[in-house]
């Protein structure tokens, strides 16, 4: 794998809104140019706006799902599909089923099989299968990780198994229901998987994540912040943030601020 040009893009938009709005227009663009499209997208609270701009994009007929492939992006260790605590569960009845996904269309990361490792690469193989990812959509964990690829993840990391670190297992505390414990382990589409997709977009929002989304774009790329590993991806990387999220960045000349155009009153309602 050759280290992309640092040619990368990113747009910082005024505000979470209109970011997801530009967020929904590259997902809009790769289905218009590819109805079959594979997709990935994450979990957590940044997509919410996303998500609500496409549901409302497809209720008008904008954008047709019908024929895309979603695969799931991460999945708790020994979590069934049908737990509450399920990211696989949380992202169907907070997105899919809304946009009216069917069963076959999603692939969900097999966290209940006997053999992990071996059930890992065949999901692995199911991505390739399908001819790799069209679109790996990502937001940024508060402690650098993409998907669960948390902090040592190499570029070249596969979906497997990880240990959640504490402040993921601290962050997973704030939704997490019911007396079970958070598990420690998690399975994960790998940075490598994520780097060769055709398209990479990361989507962060707010000021909280300011301070990681510099270290990610600003500072060398390093396994302790598996996000700055997508720089590799060159052009096929765009970055979306809101100028909350830009503000501690000091790369204001690589920034291209969105124009009043894409500032327009599109909400999710
Ligand atoms: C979660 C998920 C990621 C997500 C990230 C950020 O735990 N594993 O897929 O992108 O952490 O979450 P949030 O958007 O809530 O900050």
């Amino acid at each position: 794998m050759t280290i992309g040009s640092e040619n990368w893009n990113l747009t910082v938009f005024r505000d979470s809104l209109a970011a997801s709005q530009g967020a929904a227009d590259v997902v809009s663009a790769v289905i218009a140019g590819n109805p079959h499209a594979a997709i990935s997208f994450p979990t957590g609270s940044t997509p919410l706006g996303m998500f609500d701009v496409l549901a409302a994009r497809a209720a008008r007929g904008e954008i047709d799902f019908s024929v895309v492939t979603i695969f799931c992006l991460d999945e708790y260790v020994g979590v069934t599909p049908e737990d509450p605590n399920s990211l696989t569960r949380w992202l169907r009845e907070g997105f899919l089923n809304r946009i009216g996904i069917k069963p076959a269309q999603l692939r969900s990361l097999p966290v209940t099989a006997n053999d992990l490792i071996a059930a890992a690469a065949e999901y692995e193989e199911s991505i390739a299968a399908r001819g790799g990812l069209d679109l790996a959509i990502l937001g940024l964990g508060p402690n650098g990780h993409i998907g669960y690829n948390e902090p040592g993840s190499s570029a070249d990391s596969r979906t497997r198994v990880i240990e959640l670190t504490p402040e993921s297992r601290n962050q997973a505390s704030d939704y997490w229901e019911g007396a079970v414990p958070i598990p420690d382990r998690a399975m994960t589409i790998g940075v490598g998987t994520l780097l060769e997709a055709r398209q990479i977009l990361l989507l962060v929002l707010g000021e909280a994540k300011a301070g990681m989304l510099r270290r990610t774009l600003d500072e060398p790329m390093i396994a302790d912040v598996p996000a700055s590993w997508l720089r590799m991806a060159g052009p096929r990387l765009n970055v979306i943030v809101d100028e909350a999220a830009a503000s501690d960045l000091s790369i204001g000349r690589r920034v291209r601020s969105a124009g009043p155009d894409n500032r327009g009153g599109e909400s999710g309602e």
